[in-house]
C-alpha cells in the first residue's frame, strides 16, 4: 500500500481512491482534464485522445486510453492501477473530478478545466443517475441514488457538487498550466476550442488529424459509438442504459426540464458559493 498519506486526498468511496492520488507521480507532459460532474468530461477525453492520436476511430474504451485518475478499478489493487499509469505512453491523459486541493501534479501537469452551466449539469446528472445499470449499482454499492429530479437537485446543492469543484479552480484560471474551456463555447464553436487546446498543449496536429479528431468528437459520432464511453476499463458490461449518458448534448436542457423553484435553488447556491466575477465568466449573471 502507498505509504505517504495525507487527509487532503479525501476519503475512500467507490468512485474515489485517495491512495491513487497520493501515489500518482505526474509528468510534465501529462494532461489532466478537471471537471465537476456532467460538464462534458467524456467529450473532452475523446477530443484529447483524438488530437493526440491524429484520429482513432477504433477507440474501444475511452477509459483505457484516458483513465479516470482517482477511480478504483474493480479487481485491481491501487498499486496495479498506479503501475498501469506508469506504463502509459506520453502524453498521458487523465480525467478527474478532484478539486484543485485534492489534485496531485498541479504544479507539473497541464490542466484542462471544463465547466458547464450548473442548471444543465444537474439535469444531465439526473439522467445519468436514473440510467445506471445493475452493473453500475453493483460497482457503486452503498451510493444511494436520489429517485426524483427534486431529490437530485437537493443532493447537488447540499453536496456543492458543482460549486466546490468550479470554485477550487477559479483562483487558478490564469495559471500558465491551466486552460479553462466552457462547454457552451465548445458547443458553439468546437474548431475554436481545438485551436485553443492545441496552442495550449503545444502539440503538432496535421490538418487531416485535426479533421478526423473533429469528426470523431462530434455528438453524432460519439452517440453512434456509445459503447466506447460507458464501460469500466477491460469490462464488457455497460454502466448506463442506452440514451442516458451520451444523451442530448445541448445547452439549455434546464429550460424545459427544471421547474422555476429548482432553477432558483441551483442558482442561489451558485451565488452563495462563487464570486460575482466567476458567475459572470460562466454566463450566469442574467
Ligand atoms: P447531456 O446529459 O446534457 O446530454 P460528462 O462526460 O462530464 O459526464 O458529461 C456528460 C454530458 O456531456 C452529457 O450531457 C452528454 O450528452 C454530453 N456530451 C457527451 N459527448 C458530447 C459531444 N460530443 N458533444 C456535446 N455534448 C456531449
Amino acid at each position: 500500500m502507498v505509504s505517504e498519506f495525507d487527509s487532503k486526498w479525501g476519503k475512500r468511496t467507490p468512485g474515489h481512491d485517495p491512495h491513487a492520488l497520493a501515489g500518482f507521480r505526474a509528468r510534465l507532459t501529462d494532461v489532466l482534464i478537471a471537471t465537476a460532474p456532467k460538464a462534458g468530461t467524456t467529450w473532452t477525453q475523446q477530443i484529447l485522445h483524438q488530437l493526440a492520436t491524429g484520429g482513432d476511430p477504433e477507440v474501444d474504451n475511452i477509459f483505457e486510453v484516458v483513465p479516470w485518475l482517482e477511480m478504483p478499478v474493480p479487481g485491481k489493487s491501487t498499486e496495479e492501477v498506479l503501475a498501469g499509469y506508469e506504463t502509459m505512453r506520453d502524453p498521458r491523459l487523465f480525467k478527474t473530478h478532484c478539486t484543485r486541493q485534492q489534485m496531485p501534479g498541479v504544479h507539473t501537469a497541464k490542466l484542462v478545466v471544463v465547466s458547464r452551466d450548473p442548471r444543465d449539469s444537474v439535469v444531465s446528472f439526473h439522467h445519468h443517475l436514473q440510467g445506471l445499470t445493475d452493473e453500475a449499482r453493483r460497482i457503486f454499492d452503498g451510493f444511494e441514488v436520489p429517485k426524483t429530479l427534486d431529490a437530485v437537485v437537493d443532493r447537488w446543492v447540499e453536496a456543492k457538487l458543482w460549486s466546490r469543484n468550479v470554485g477550487s479552480w477559479w483562483p487558478h484560471r490564469d495559471d500558465a498550466n491551466v486552460l479553462w474551456l466552457r462547454y457552451e463555447d465548445m458547443k458553439r464553436d468546437l474548431p475554436a476550442a481545438f485551436d485553443r487546446l492545441v496552442d495550449f498543449l503545444g502539440w503538432s496536429v496535421s490538418a487531416e488529424g485535426r479533421r478526423r479528431a473533429l469528426e470523431y468528437s462530434s455528438f453524432e459520432w460519439m452517440k453512434k459509438h456509445r459503447r466506447a464511453f460507458v464501460r469500466m476499463p477491460q469490462s464488457e458490461k455497460e454502466l448506463f442504459e442506452p440514451g442516458s449518458f451520451i444523451r442530448r448534448g445541448e445547452t439549455g436542457s434546464h429550460e424545459t426540464e427544471l421547474t422555476r423553484g429548482q432553477i432558483d435553488r441551483v442558482m442561489r447556491e451558485a451565488r452563495e458559493s462563487l464570486e460575482p466575477e466567476c458567475l459572470e465568466f460562466l454566463g450566469l449573471n442574467s
